[in-house]
């Protein structure tokens, strides 16, 4: 499979995550010790560079507020938009706004803010709520060879249709992606 291209700055609503091979982004109890941080070269300065601004949940806030954790280890130092309906009880950080508002509302600040780079949308209760507004650019996925079983999906919701999508590239956008795995031996004992 060929990986994507790097990621460009052009003002688009991301939904941005690693995930597991079977569809979560974070473990049981928000776990995300599973992560072994394999990536491309470059591909964390890809993304410090064409971010302009985070758009968060208020669980997600909590437990990086709780570690003290901004997105890219530190070495992005935007805007962060918070999500919450009560943010009078929030932490609060540098950088970091907490809004009570409609999603939409939410995107139109963050871009804003963003200057022309892209709103990263680092949540997957509001990137759900964005795709059935039709506010969602592009689902940019980083999958680990990993299969955790439990934990939080990227997409969760039950009784909806089918989403079809179009993969971003230069092949037939409709065709599969193939890929092959193999488990990785146990350490007997
Ligand atoms: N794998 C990765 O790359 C990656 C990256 C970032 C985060 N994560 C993980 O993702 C998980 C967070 O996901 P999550 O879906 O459980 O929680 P979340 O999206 O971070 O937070 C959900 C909360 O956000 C608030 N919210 C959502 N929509 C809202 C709206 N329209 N208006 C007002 N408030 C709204 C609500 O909080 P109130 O209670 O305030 O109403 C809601 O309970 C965490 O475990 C985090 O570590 C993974």
């Amino acid at each position: 499979m060929n990986d994507t291209k790097p990621q460009t700055a052009e003002g688009k609503v991301l939904w941005h995550f690693t995930m597991s091979l079977d569809g979560f982004v974070a473990g049981p109890n928000h776990g995300m010790d599973w992560m072994a941080g394999t990536n491309r070269p470059g591909l964390i300065d890809e993304y410090v560079t064409t971010t302009g601004a985070v758009l968060g949940g208020r669980d997600g806030w909590d437990i990086a507020a709780a570690s003290g954790g901004r997105p890219y280890g530190g070495d992005w130092d935007g805007p962060i938009f918070v999500l919450t309906h009560h943010p009078e009880d929030a932490t609060p950080a540098d950088g970091v706004t907490f809004l009570n508002c409609e999603p939409a509302e939410a995107v139109r600040i963050g871009l804003e803010a963003a200057g022309g780079k892209n709103l990263e949308v680092l949540s997957p209760t509001i990137g759900r709520q964005l795709l059935e507004l039709g506010l969602i650019d592009e689902i940019d996925l980083h999958v680990e060879p990993v299969l955790l079983g439990e934990g939080i999906r990227l997409y969760h919701n039950p009784d909806s249709e089918p989403i079809h999508l179009h993969r971003v590239g230069e092949a037939d956008p409709t065709l599969e992606v193939n890929v092959r795995y193999r488990p990785q031996q146990r350490n007997a004992g």
